[in-house]
This record gives structure tokens, C-alpha cells and sequence, in this order.
């Protein structure tokens, strides 16, 4: 079991933070698609149904593809492994690697935002038209720690301050105690 464990979130989003349209991603730069390939290779990768779906191939090859659905029905696909809860995908993940890629869509996002390590944004210059997007990044929360700029995009690398974690996994319980008196 791998104990020091790192939540990635990886992305790409327009400047308007738009990141898919009608299920699909609605640009193509196979430079980045490179850079995804480089980085989650080898690592597990968690998505939502939806970005599931979505993909021209599935599940990605040589990656632990995890994929998150709230209903009990499964999918009639193989090779994939079928989580309900984002909670339970991570203690799984962790037990494969450190290092756990969080790769979409937005309602996932939206929710590894919360608790992730780092996350690796590819930057578009251009706005796009779309129906999902990126959540805004806090920058009281993340630190821009590196920017590589292409010609249409940046790599971008954030990471979490330190003390601004929320960790959903703690859950506490108050309990109020009085002595018997007898
Ligand atoms: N640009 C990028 O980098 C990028 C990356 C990935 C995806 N995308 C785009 O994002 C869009 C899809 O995003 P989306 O927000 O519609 O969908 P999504 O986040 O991919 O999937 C949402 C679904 O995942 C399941 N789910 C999510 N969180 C869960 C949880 N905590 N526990 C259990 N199940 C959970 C639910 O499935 P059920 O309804 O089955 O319960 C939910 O309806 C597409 O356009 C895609 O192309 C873009």
C-alpha cells in the first residue's frame, strides 16, 4: 500500500473555462493530448460516467480506468472498475499508486477541487462555446508554481497552500457526557 499518495487533478480548459460541449471536448491539440498521455500513463485515472462516454477509446490503455456512477446498474463494459462514491475511488486508487489522476468531467471537478493536491490545467488562449467548465481556481487556495507557454495553450501547475486542505475522509461527532449520579 502506497501511503504518501498525491490527487491530481488534470484538465484543459478554455479562458473561459469552458471544457466540454454536448459531451465532447470541442478542440483538438495533439500536444496536449501528448502531455495527458505523458503524464496519467501508468497511474489511475477517475472520471465521471459522462467523460467516460465520451471517450473515442475506452477505457484508456494501461492506466487503472475508475469510473464513478451514483446508480447500481453497471456498464456493459469490461476492464473498467465502478465506484459510487469519489471517497471510495481514491481509497481504491491509493492502494495502486501515489499518484492518482482526477481526469473529469466537470461535476467531478468541482468536487476533487476541494481536497486535490495539484492540478495540471492546460490553459487555451481562446474562449470556446460550451455547456461544462472548469471551476474557478482560488488563488488563495493554489499557488501557480510553473507555466510552460505554447503557442495556443499553457501547461499550467498548481498546487495546494499548505493548511487548505479540506479533507472530506474526517468526519467528527460531537457527544456531550454527564456523570451518573447515584
Ligand atoms: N477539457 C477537459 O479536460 C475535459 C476532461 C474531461 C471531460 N471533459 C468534458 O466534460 C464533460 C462531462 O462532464 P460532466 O460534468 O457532464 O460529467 P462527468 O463529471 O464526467 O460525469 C458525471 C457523472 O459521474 C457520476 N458521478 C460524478 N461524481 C460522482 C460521485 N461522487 N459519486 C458517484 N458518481 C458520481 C454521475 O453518474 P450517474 O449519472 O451515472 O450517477 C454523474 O452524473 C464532457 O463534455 C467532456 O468532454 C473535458
Amino acid at each position: 500500500m502506497y501511503m504518501c499518495n498525491e490527487v491530481i487533478i488534470i484538465a484543459a480548459a478554455a479562458s473561459n473555462n469552458v471544457i466540454g460541449k454536448d459531451n465532447k471536448i470541442p478542440w483538438h491539440f495533439s500536444e496536449d493530448f501528448k502531455h495527458f498521455k505523458e503524464l496519467t500513463l501508468n497511474h489511475p485515472i477517475i472520471m465521471g460516467k459522462n467523460t467516460f462516454l465520451s471517450l473515442p477509446k475506452k477505457p484508456l490503455p494501461n492506466r487503472d480506468n475508475i469510473v464513478l456512477t451514483f446508480k447500481d446498474d453497471s456498464f456493459d463494459f469490461s476492464e473498467i472498475i465502478i465506484k459510487h462514491s469519489l471517497e471510495d475511488s481514491i481509497s481504491y486508487a491509493k492502494q495502486k499508486d501515489s499518484k492518482i489522476y482526477i481526469i473529469g468531467g466537470a461535476f467531478v471537478y468541482k468536487q476533487a477541487i476541494e481536497f486535490a493536491d495539484k492540478i495540471e490545467l492546460t490553459k487555451i488562449y481562446k474562449e470556446y462555446d460550451g455547456d461544462t467548465y472548469f471551476p474557478e481556481i482560488d488563488l488563495n487556495k493554489w499557488d501557480l508554481i510553473s507555466e510552460d507557454k505554447k503557442e495556443f495553450f499553457s501547461f499550467q501547475t498548481y498546487i495546494r497552500k499548505k493548511g487548505n486542505k479540506y479533507d472530506f475522509r474526517i468526519n467528527w461527532v460531537f457527544s456531550l457526557w454527564k456523570r451518573n449520579c447515584y
